[in-house]
This record gives C-alpha cells, structure tokens and sequence, in this order.
C-alpha cells in the first residue's frame, strides 16, 4: 500500500521481541511500571536537521514505534500508550493532517499480523469526531482481531486530548444525570475514571516525552497526574528500545509517595 507516493515495504521492519534476550536489563518484576506513555516528540525536528521535509521525520519514526514496543514487552511492561495524534494537531499545515491520517491507517493494516504475533492487544485512546474513518475502521479491525491478546496492551493515542476526554466523561455524567441514573451532588472521582475512553486500563505510572520538551501537551491529565516523569533529550526518530530501559531504570529508583509518608 502506498500513500502520496511513500513506499512503505522499503521502510525497515525491527527485530522481533525476545531477539536478544541478554540485553534487557534485570529489572525486578515488581518495580517495572505496568503502565507505560511515551510522547513522541522530535520528527519534525529530525526531519529538518537533515534538510528533509517534516513528513519523512514520520516515516522515520515508524520502526522506533515498534522497537519501543518490543522493548517494552522485553522489560515487562503491561500497557504502552503512544501519543500519536493530538486534539491540538489538526493545527498543523493540511498536507501533514493528510500524512498523519494516511500514515497511522496504514501502519495499523501493516503492523496488525506483526503485532498479532507479538501478543499486542490493539487498544484506541481517542475523540471519534473529525478522525478519519477510514482510521478508525483501521484501529476496529485491529482491535477486534488482537482482542485476545494478553502480553502487552498498546495504546494508540489518536486524535486524543485530555481535556476533551475529561469533557467527554463530563457530557456523559451530565447525561446519566439528566436520566436519573446518578446524582448531581454526588459526582466522584470513580465515576469519572470510569467514563475515560479506557476505564480497564489502570493509571500511567511512567511518562516520557522525547526530543528535550518539558510538558505533557495535554497527554493523560487524569491518567498520569501522580506518573514519573521522563524527560529525554533524544529525537523520537533516534529512539527505540534502549532509551525506553533507560526511563524505566530511572524509574525504578524514584520514590513514589503519593501524598504519603515513607515508612521503611
Ligand atoms: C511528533 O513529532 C509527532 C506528532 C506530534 C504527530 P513532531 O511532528 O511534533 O516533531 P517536532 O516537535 O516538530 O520536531
Ligand atoms: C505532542 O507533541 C503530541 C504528540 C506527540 C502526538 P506536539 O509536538 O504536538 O506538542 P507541542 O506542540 O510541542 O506541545
Ligand atoms: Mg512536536
């Protein structure tokens, strides 16, 4: 499949997880984050440094995305959320919305056997309206057909934006309300975790956000508001499994207190 004249079979293909299983790191089971989100930031930056268009930071972007999720199910990860598109980047010039829609539906219908195969269950993260139906389409047939799949769930965070997922859950609260099914005054914070697009996946314990920015750009609010954060300088083009072990190495040696006080 090609899109605006891209030739997707020469683009590089990763190493299947478990390739060289001497590499990870011991990391102890119970220290390793269940519930990973990497913002991947840099490609056009990439792209420019090398005198290239923005679009082909993307395209390079497409084999880390799988090395990221090999390294993940090594280092025993449980969920893996991917910002891929943000309700803030329909801003963009057309023609880069245009890539990225055509770029994340044909990489879904690419990538669905591979993942299939690695034990990836498919999940979406995301606002339904102006996202290309043909991308969503992508992300069903994927979903439906990884739904079994237990090693890894993976994210992809497409046309997603924290806010409007928050009011997303505020409009269909108010709507249980006006039914009569729940009251008003009594709002909590369990009914809004479990009016998130995902209620099963349980909150983000470790951010990272590549190529040196240093803010979440609207990426799980909810979700992630006690996570670690990770902020590494590398471009996300120039990532892939090794920066993701070192974020979770880092990782292992925070403290999370969660309001608390440290007794041991
Ligand atoms: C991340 O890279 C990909 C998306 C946001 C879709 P960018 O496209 O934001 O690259 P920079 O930040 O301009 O370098
Ligand atoms: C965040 O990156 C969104 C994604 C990675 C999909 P942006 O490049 O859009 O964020 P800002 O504009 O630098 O905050
Ligand atoms: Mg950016």
């Amino acid at each position: 499949m090609s899109f605006e004249g891209v030739d997707y079979q020469s683009l590089s293909v990763p190493d299947a997880p478990f390739a060289d299983p001497s590499r990870v790191p011991a990391f102890p089971a119970e220290a390793v984050p269940r519930h990973v989100g990497v913002i991947m930031d840099g490609n056009g930056r990439w792209a420019k440094q090398r005198g290239l268009v923005r679009t082909e930071g993307h395209k390079a972007a497409e084999p880390v995305v799988f090395d990221t999720i090999a390294g993940a199910i090594e280092a025993g990860v449980r969920y893996l959320s991917l910002y891929t598109f943000s309700t803030e980047n329909w801003k963009r010039s057309p023609s880069e919305v245009r890539f990225l829609m055509g770029f994340s539906r044909d990489i879904i219908h690419r990538r669905v056997a591979q993942m299939d195969e690695w034990g990836v269950r498919v999940r979406w993260s995301g606002r339904r309206p102006r996202l290309w139906k043909s991308v969503i389409d992508e992300l069903e047939v994927a979903m439906e057909r990884t739904k079994h799949n237990t090693t890894i769930d993976v994210v992809f965070c497409i046309n997603y934006g924290g806010r409007a997922e928050l009011a997303d859950a505020a409009t269909a609260i108010a709507q249980e309300v006006a039914a009569g099914k729940i009251k008003g005054s009594k709002v909590t914070e369990k009914m809004i975790a479990e009016h998130l697009y995902n209620p099963d996946i349980p909150d983000c314990d470790l951010v990272i956000r590549t190529s040196g920015e240093q803010r979440t750009s609207n990426f799980l609010p909810w979700e992630a508001a006690y996570a670690e954060l990770s902020f590494v300088p590398e471009l996300f083009p120039e990532c892939g499994r090794d920066v993701l072990w070192r974020s979770i190495d880092e990782y292992v040696r925070r403290d999370r207190r969660f309001g608390g006080v440290k007794t041991v």
